[in-house]
């Protein structure tokens, strides 16, 4: 039977690629979604892939959305934790509010929907989860103290469920895209982008393709050996 894999934030940029990708690889795929109803329906009568509402940073939203998902498709056996927000400012501009968003979805998020796996997975002995980090965890970024924090806490959560997953046949692993052709990257002022894209060495942004590639691999059946590792895939933008 076609495995069940969720993908939060599923059904635009980098994961509507890769809720794509994980169906062209014969998964069965549940792309959330929080907010956007007219893009999520779109993406529905597109692609034929269901779509569901939660907002992955309440927990218990997460553990109902999940109920759901088994209970139409099946057991969960892949989970890509995508979803995520910027509120980029300068600390003397960020308020207490977008520190926390960006906080409770980013990072919260990625325990709120492991923690409604997990159970499941470790009781079949397979699993596979992949959180989406990003360069800027990695690096940091001017006017991103938030979303730096919580992505370079991706990449910590990852390593420790990683370990704790690794008995019980789940791998857990990050990927950290660099700067990716999305409405997220869009957003960023025309003149620090231009900036920005200069210092990548391939010298374009990346396309949101390029980073399902890299979730379909961790995904595979025959992966199981890779656990608690980061792929980066950033166009050479930082090394490490
Ligand atoms: N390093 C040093 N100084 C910088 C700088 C940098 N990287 N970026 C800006 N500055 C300086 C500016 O030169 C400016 O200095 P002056 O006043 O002396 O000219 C000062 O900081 C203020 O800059 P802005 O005019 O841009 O200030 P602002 O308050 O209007 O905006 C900002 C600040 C919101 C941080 C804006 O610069 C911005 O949006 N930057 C982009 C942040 C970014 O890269 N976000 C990534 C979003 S995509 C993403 O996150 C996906 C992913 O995972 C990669």
């Amino acid at each position: 039977m076609a495995r069940v894999a969720v993908v939060t934030g599923g059904t635009r940029g980098i994961g509507e690629a890769i809720s794509l990708a994980l169906r062209d690889a014969g998964m069965s795929v549940a792309a959330n979604y929080a907010g956007n109803e007219q893009k999520a329906r779109e993406f529905t009568d597109r692609t034929g892939i269901r779509s569901y509402k939660w907002d992955v940073s309440d927990c218990e939203a997460c553990q109902a959305g999940i109920k759901q998902v088994e209970a139409e498709l099946g057991p969960v056996d892949v989970l890509v934790n995508n979803a995520g927000i910027t509120r980029d400012a300068t600390m003397k501009r960020m308020t207490r509010q977008m520190w926390d968003e960006v906080i409770d979805v980013n990072l919260g998020g990625c325990y709120n929907m492991a923690k409604a796996v997990w159970d499941g997975m470790t009781g079949r002995k397979f699993g596979r989860i992949v959180n989406i980090g990003s360069i800027n965890g990695q690096a940091g970024q001017y006017g991103q103290v938030n979303y730096a924090a919580a992505k370079s806490g991706i990449h910590g959560f990852t390593k420790a469920l990683a370990q704790e997953g690794a008995r019980a046949g789940i791998t857990v692993n990050a990927i950290a895209p660099g700067y990716i052709d999305t409405e997220m990257v869009a957003a960023v002022p025309e003149d620090v982008l231009q900036k920005i894209v200069a210092r990548i060495p391939v010298g374009r942004l990346g396309r949101a393709e390029e980073i399902a590639r890299g979730v379909e691999f961790l995904c595979g059946e025959n992966a199981g050996f890779i656990t608690g590792s980061t792929l980066s895939i950033n166009g050479g933008q930082h090394m490490y």
